[in-house]
């Protein structure tokens, strides 16, 4: 039976119905969103056959953050990065798998955002098929002169005009904001196009689910353990214990709280002295996610302060994560500030 489809909106679309309500839009956002949309239709497509032509597996190098690389990670990076270097849209980008700003080739137009990226999220996930993802955040240039410079991608999260993220798993979908509302989008692989699935995605102000890697429990401060302990109490009238979800995929598991609602940690432990402070990316990962759950009425904090309100300082700096429904993120801020 023919299905009418009328009603069905396409991310170009979409992203066209959003310009038309934008009376000074130049096109160049559209024409960002569409790259977007593009650069992660090529990424599905390594990942959805990883296994089959020998891209899975490590390259021997490690990156910037001290972690092995995966191929798959330097796929998604060439791929992000030749999708976006001749657009004539970015001054500069910045990514998890590059230690210096990336800067725009002499010989492509220059304008006036910046792009930070997670090429591929959950890396250590990718040999067992486990959901994997893209993370994208979207500033407008703030100095002067037609180069991007660092200063154009240390901007505080709530700086953002787009926050992005793709994840690959039982479907492809795409999730974004622009500052009005969340909008979820699924590929439809027959005919290589996102289609809206999910129109307003909001987040429930309570759940049921935490989500963090329980193995450095006795790396984290008082006031987590506390926190936990108290999450996996039993006590029915406050809903406890909460069931416990940790994919290791930090777009995974964001999305599963987006949806069903509780709260993703990732706390600064003290396992690592090299890493003080916890383990995920302000620019590229808690950024553009505190700005997904913001817009979805949530909230995310590193413990103590709004993410959108922290001064990034350098381009990886790390940064710990609370994220998720409003009212498990507060909580896990007041036993913070009673407890450390
Ligand atoms: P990436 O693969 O981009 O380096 O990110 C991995 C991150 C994040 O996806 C996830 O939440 C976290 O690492 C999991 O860390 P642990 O394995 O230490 O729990
Ligand atoms: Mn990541
Ligand atoms: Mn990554």
């Amino acid at each position: 039976m023919h299905v009418r489809t009328s009603n069905v909106v396409t991310i170009e679309r979409h992203i066209l119905d959003q310009e038309r309500q934008n009376p000074e839009a130049t096109g160049q956002f559209s024409r960002l969103l569409y790259q977007i949309a593009y650069a992660s239709k090529v990424i599905n497509r390594e990942v959805r056959r990883a296994g089959l032509i020998d891209i899975l597996g490590g390259t021997g190098d490690t990156n910037v953050q001290g972690e092995a690389v995966q191929k798959l990670d330097i796929i998604a990076q060439e791929t992000i990065n030749d999708a976006f270097d001749h657009i004539g849209v970015l001054c500069c980008m910045t990514s998890e798998e590059v230690d210096d700003i990336i800067s725009i080739p002499p010989q492509f137009d220059l304008g006036k955002y910046t792009l930070a990226f997670d090429p591929l999220d959950g890396s250590s996930n990718i040999a067992a098929n486990v959901n994997i993802g893209t993370i994208f955040s979207v500033h407008r240039k703030i100095t002067t002169g037609r180069e991007g410079k660092e200063e154009d991608l240390l901007q505080k999260g709530r700086g953002q005009v787009m926050a992005g993220y793709v994840m690959y798993g039982s479907s492809t979908m795409m999730v974004y904001t622009t500052g009005k509302g969340v909008y979820g989008f699924t590929l439809e692989p027959s005919i290589g196009e996102f289609l809206l699935s999910h129109p307003d995605i909001r987040i429930p102000q309570r759940g049921s689910i935490f989500s963090c890697n329980m193995g450095n429990y006795r790396f984290w401060s008082e006031g987590v353990r506390k926190y936990v302990d108290d999450l996996t109490a039993v006590d029915a009238e406050r809903g406890r214990p909460y069931s416990s979800r940790y994919i290791g995929s930090l777009v995974a598991d964001f999305h599963r709280t987006l949806l069903y609602g509780g709260i993703f940690m990732y706390p600064m432990d003290y396992k690592d002295p090299k890493k003080p402070k916890g383990k995920l990316r302000m620019l590229y990962e808690a950024s553009p996610m505190a700005m997904i759950t913001e817009q979805a009425g949530g909230l995310a904090t590193n413990g103590r302060d709004n993410i959108l309100d922290v001064q990034p300082k350098s381009l990886h700096e790390r940064t710990p994560l609370f994220i998720g429904s409003r009212e498990e993120v507060a909580e896990a801020g007041r036993y913070i500030e009673q407890y450390g």
